[in-house]
């Protein structure tokens, strides 16, 4: 395939002009220029099409524009913009209605709607602080929380993210997280390894420095997003409610990246058979619209009239794009994430037999990693080959993203047909073929 000449001069004008006046703080990696998109699909300001593996980071989960999206933000914006959380209207309560309808709990849930992913940490930190009295939490390293102070503490995949802004938030403490392809904690003879995790937290954290009635809550994302697409050992999640249940400390899992139907269940927590206590939610539920939202077991919402707010919560665009998107995942996007994920797996796994360089692939529905190493016995990380392919994918016309130190990300919009799929992945294989022959 012939590469694009990237950027274009029309991208390269908004380029320049965005360097003069933009903050020069945000991770953009390669200079992708959007005018405009269509379902998986998006075009460039200089007319190139690309497929979209990247979703915006796992935010458009009905695809770009989805018109029923747009119908119903267009319908609500004929109505009023904004009346903020110090009022009511219809769309926000029909939203929390839905959202307690499908809350991974045996329990009724009360939403807090916020705007992004770090908002509805925040809210789930304050009230698990609230609700049990206590100060201190247990975070992993690898995870992705957001970048507001109190979600920046428990954020620990890269230092960069720390660099400058401490002190942070007193009294959080990491440990690792269940990772089978790269285990950190040595195992009983039979343990699984996510076992072997909660047994560390309980024996090293809890039993030598944190004492458990000091702990508010355990804050885990049931698939780690940023820290590589990784899918935790299958005891982790049921042994680490049960010592949730053991101590009262509250389980909070975030699935701001990988909730939403991504993983083919509303919530990826229900991959393990587990029910948390609160979740955080954000990226894929409006399609785009910035919404997010912390859901917690009605009987912690104990906090008292005024002792959290916001101006933008329950915004009425937001919440007719909530709406709409959580029909159409429900109705067919969902269902569509489980099959084309589970053929991806299959396609990238027949891949790995003709790609030394890929060293493990992983994942659940349309939340996929393939994590690049210099070889399969070191397993040392292969940073700048998966740099390479994230670039050489770009200039073929598909949109992808990095995460973790070599791993590339699959989290494409869940009404990716197969045929998108194959082309997207036929892109990708020609552009791990072309960085493998470079090294
Ligand atoms: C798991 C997880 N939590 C929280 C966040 C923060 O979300 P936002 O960027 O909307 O603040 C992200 C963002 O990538 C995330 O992946």
């Amino acid at each position: 395939m012939q590469p694009l000449n990237l950027p274009g001069p029309n991208a390269k004008r908004i380029l320049e002009r965005d360097q003069a006046v933009i903050a020069p703080c945000y991770p953009r990696i390669y200079p992708f220029v959007m005018d405009h998109g269509r379902g998986i699909e998006v075009w460039d300001v200089d007319n190139n099409r690309f497929l979209d593996f990247a979703a915006g980071i796992a935010v458009v989960s009905t695809g770009h524009s989805h018109p029923q999206v747009v119908q119903a933000i267009k319908d609500q914006a004929d109505k009023f913009l904004h009346i903020s959380s110090d009022f009511y209207h219809p769309k926000w309560v029909e939203l929390g209605e839905k959202l307690n309808q499908i809350a991974p709990f045996d329990e009724d849930a009360v939403s807090f709607m916020t705007n992004s992913g770090t908002e509805s940490v925040e809210a789930a930190i304050k009230l698990a602080r609230y609700y049990t009295g206590r100060t201190a939490f247990i975070g992993f390293f690898g995870g992705f929380h957001g970048r507001t102070m109190g979600a920046v503490t428990f954020t620990a995949s890269k230092n960069a993210y720390h660099r400058g802004f401490f002190p942070l938030l007193n009294g959080v403490y990491h440990v690792p997280y269940p990772d089978p392809y790269r285990p950190v904690l040595q195992g009983l003879p039979g343990e699984d390894y996510g076992e072997t995790v909660a047994r560390y937290i309980e024996e090293e954290i809890l039993g030598r420095i944190l004492p458990p009635d000091e702990v508010a809550g355990i804050l885990v994302e049931p698939i780690q997003g940023e820290g590589g697409y990784i899918v935790p050992a299958p005891g982790f999640f049921p042994t680490l409610r049960k010592l949730c249940d053991r101590y009262g400390i509250l389980l909070i899992a975030d699935e701001v990246q990988s909730g939403v139907g991504r993983t083919g269940k509303w919530w990826a927590i229900q991959n393990f058979g587990t029910e948390p206590d609160i979740i955080c939610i954000a990226k894929g539920i409006a399609s785009g619209m910035p919404m997010g939202a912390m859901v917690a077991r009605k009987h912690i919402a104990t906090w008292p009239r005024g002792s959290h707010g916001n101006t933008f919560g329950g915004n009425p665009l937001a919440c007719a794009a909530a709406l709409a998107t959580l029909e159409l995942i429900e109705s067919e996007y969902m269902e569509n994430a489980a099959r084309i994920g589970s053929y991806a797996l299959s396609r990238l796994g027949k891949m790995m037999e003709d790609h030394p360089t890929i060293g493990v692939v992983r994942g659940i529905g349309l939340m996929i990693g393939i994590e690049f190493v210099e070889n399969r016995e070191s397993k040392k990380p292969a940073e700048p080959l998966r740099d390479r392919i994230v670039q050489l994918a770009f200039e073929r016309g598909l949109l992808t993203l990095g995460c973790s130190k070599s791993t590339i990300r699959i989290s494409p919009p869940l009404c990716i047909t197969r045929k998108e799929m194959d082309e997207g992945l036929d892109i990708l294989e020609e552009a791990i073929t072309l960085a493998e022959e470079s090294i």
